[in-house]
């Protein structure tokens, strides 16, 4: 296509593209007419010049048009899923997923794999035995339409264009970019043809953004997208400095969900969890306040009407739904050891991203996109930021199948971890809420 030269030219130039220019450069690329290289050129032009908000929502529009969007009409439900940017330790799928659902909400939930020190919502189902992540359209609409919830991994059909625009920028140096993250989610998302997005936008060593105004930016720019595509879209930027709950690792984190289910979750876990299905309670307008949505969440979970739900998603994927009460049917480490204090005083930090290279080591997560992990290995911290730690008392256990790995863990664990002689003010892990005026008063 001849005129891709001039579109790329446009943006290189600081030029804006219009709604039309989208569409005819994605179909172009989707259709082979626009080659690799000139959509790697335009990659970058927009990582250089960016896109403003109106070119985001229609490059989002052209992403999501190359495939098919759900119809999800035949359920009367409202439709409403979460999306988190990613972090260690962040499982709060797990538990929000069923919650919602035993709720009166529909979670069409399609997520990804780990990569990198983050693990992903993929993985930590593919250690339960039997659950298929991989099911088909036809089969995910069924299992949604009859629990509530499913939850499986990206198809083909959906959003296509993302794939092809994600490979290239992942070679090109392009992937940091506001709009072009903000359109790759985005369209993944509205894919699924909900109603509203509850977005769990981390922030910190152990996110993808690691400042909060570039967190803030980034989910300024969904919610606008969101907006644009007359779906409601609240964001919560919320702390990623430290691990998101006790347990990093696949099957140890799907145990620390059960167990959040049956009440026993770590406070920041539950507090996160617990605020995005109160979003999503609120933007599915099954409640009309902030408040009323908390306390349906909170009975749901004391009623064990959330784990049940969980049960059945389980179940209704092919997975062991009787692991919800025998832990002993996931993968289990061979081996396991706890990381000692030298010193006494308070946990000052617990540095996010070095947990994640932690776990990494111990083969809990992916150098890749093709590494195969361990289900079994990882880390479970038995002090949090704030706790007193006495010298020889253990801060954390290491899960271990493969010994050779073992020092760097270690070692990587020793960085990550500092201790002070007095405790710090707690961090709140709730850090803003975008945009700040969603009906419902959220305050
Ligand atoms: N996650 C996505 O889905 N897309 C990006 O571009 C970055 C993170």
């Amino acid at each position: 296509m001849m005129r891709a030269t001039e579109l790329i030219r446009k943006k290189r130039d600081g030029g804006e593209l219009s709604r039309e220019d989208f569409a005819q450069l994605i179909g172009g690329l989707m259709r082979g007419e626009v080659a690799d290289y000139q959509a790697s050129a335009l990659l970058m032009a927009i990582f250089l010049r960016g896109l403003n908000e109106r070119e985001t929502a229609d490059l989002t529009e052209a992403m999501l048009r190359s495939g098919r969007v759900l119809d999800l009409s035949n359920i009367r439900l409202p439709k409403v899923d979460k999306h988190s940017t990613g972090g260690v330790g962040d499982k709060t799928s797990l538990i929000i997923a069923p919650i919602a659902a035993a709720g009166g909400l529909a979670v069409p939930m399609i997520s990804g794999r780990g990569l990198g020190h983050t693990g992903g919502t993929l993985d930590k189902l593919d250690s339960i035995p039997g659950f298929n992540t991989r099911l088909g359209i036809d089969e995910f609409l069924r299992v949604l339409a009859r629990t509530g919830a499913a939850l499986i991994g990206q198809t083909d059909d959906l959003a296509p264009a993302d794939r092809t625009l994600y490979a290239l920028r992942d070679v090109t140096a392009t992937v940091e970019s506001i709009p072009l993250i903000s359109a790759s989610i985005m369209s993944k998302k509205l894919a699924e043809g909900i109603d509203a997005l509850a977005l769990d936008v981390k922030t910190g060593s152990g996110a993808f953004m690691k400042t909060r105004e570039q967190s803030r930016a980034l989910a300024e720019r969904m919610a606008s997208i969101g907006a644009a595509h007359h779906t409601r879209v609240q964001a919560l930027v919320t702390d990623m400095s430290q691990p998101l709950g006790a347990a990093v690792g696949n099957a140890l984190e799907v145990i620390e969900c059960i167990e959040t289910l049956k009440g026993r979750g770590p406070a920041r876990l539950l507090e996160v969890s617990r605020e995005l299905t109160a979003v999503m309670f609120l933007l599915g307008g099954i409640e009309s306040s902030m408040g009323e949505a908390q306390r349906r969440f909170d009975r749901i979970l004391a009623s064990g009407n959330g784990l049940e739900k969980f049960a059945e998603i389980i179940e209704a994927q092919g997975g062991k739904a009787r692991i919800v009460d025998d832990y002993s049917l996931l993968p289990a480490a061979r081996h396991q050891e706890p990381f000692v204090s030298r010193q006494s005083g308070f946990i000052a930090g617990i540095e996010a991203q070095t947990v994640g290279f932690a776990a990494m080591a111990l083969g809990a997560g992916r150098e890749r996109l093709d590494s195969v992990i361990d289900p079994a290995v990882g880390i479970v911290f038995r002090k949090a930021v704030g706790d007193p730690i006495a010298a020889g008392e253990p801060i954390c256990a290491l899960f271990w199948n493969d010994g050779s790995k073992l020092e760097s863990a270690r070692a990587l664990l020793e960085q990550a971890i500092t201790i002070a002689p007095e405790r710090a003010a707690p961090l709140p892990v709730i850090l803003e809420r975008i945009p700040n005026d969603v009906p419902g008063g959220i305050s």
